[in-house]
């Protein structure tokens, strides 16, 4: 039986936009071209074997790029990278040249992965499902870096972002 929604598309976004989470940038290749974007529907699904999912929308080029590549990274955002996070979001943005002014290196799969990230993970696609208007990408865990020293993550709540100002609580 299908139930009546009491809740409209845009009641649903701020209720979820309360979810307090990481920023995260996804790399992929395009061809041989980097491209990547902002993101954040991002979870870990298992450990053995390892695998990691994000949500990507079918309309967005990292999609496609995704799918005919195989293989795509995450970096997990400092507080100083909110910047880039604004600017991997940013509808339309020239593919060619995206990460020119963006520190990044070379992850084991070739994909980009930014500098100073708090953590970054190398996947490649084992699993594609279709999800409504998003596609979930189930990856295996392929190399990560964890450095030694960890900064202030870049956190995204009610539709901003913010930092973390409170030490860890134990109440
Ligand atoms: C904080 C934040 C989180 C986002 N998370 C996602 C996400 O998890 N999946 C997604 O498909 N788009 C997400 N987006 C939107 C994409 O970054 C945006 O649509 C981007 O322009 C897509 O790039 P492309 O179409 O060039 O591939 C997010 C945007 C912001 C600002």
């Amino acid at each position: 039986m299908t139930e009546q929604a009491n809740f409209t598309t845009d009641q649903y976004r701020r209720a979820m936009g309360r979810f307090a989470s990481g920023v995260t940038i996804a790399s992929t290749l395009a061809g041989k071209q980097d491209h990547a974007m902002t993101a954040n529907a991002v979870v870990s699904v298992s450990l053995e074997p390892t695998l990691l999912m994000i949500s990507v929308g079918t309309e967005s080029r990292w999609f496609e790029a995704a799918q005919e590549s195989g293989v795509w990274g995450i970096s997990l955002m400092p507080a100083t990278g909110r910047k880039i996070a604004e600017w991997l979001a940013t509808p339309g943005r020239p593919m060619l040249g995206q990460l020119g002014r963006v520190p990044h290196h070379r992850g084991v799969t070739g994909v980009a992965l930014m500098d100073d990230a708090l953590t970054t993970i190398e996947c490649r696609t084992v699993a594609l499902h279709e999800a409504g208007d998003h596609h979930l990408f189930i990856g295996e865990v392929i190399a990560l870096e964890v450095p030694e020293s960890a900064h202030a993550p870049l956190v995204h709540c009610q539709g901003s972002y913010r930092t973390l100002t409170t030490s860890p609580t134990d109440t």
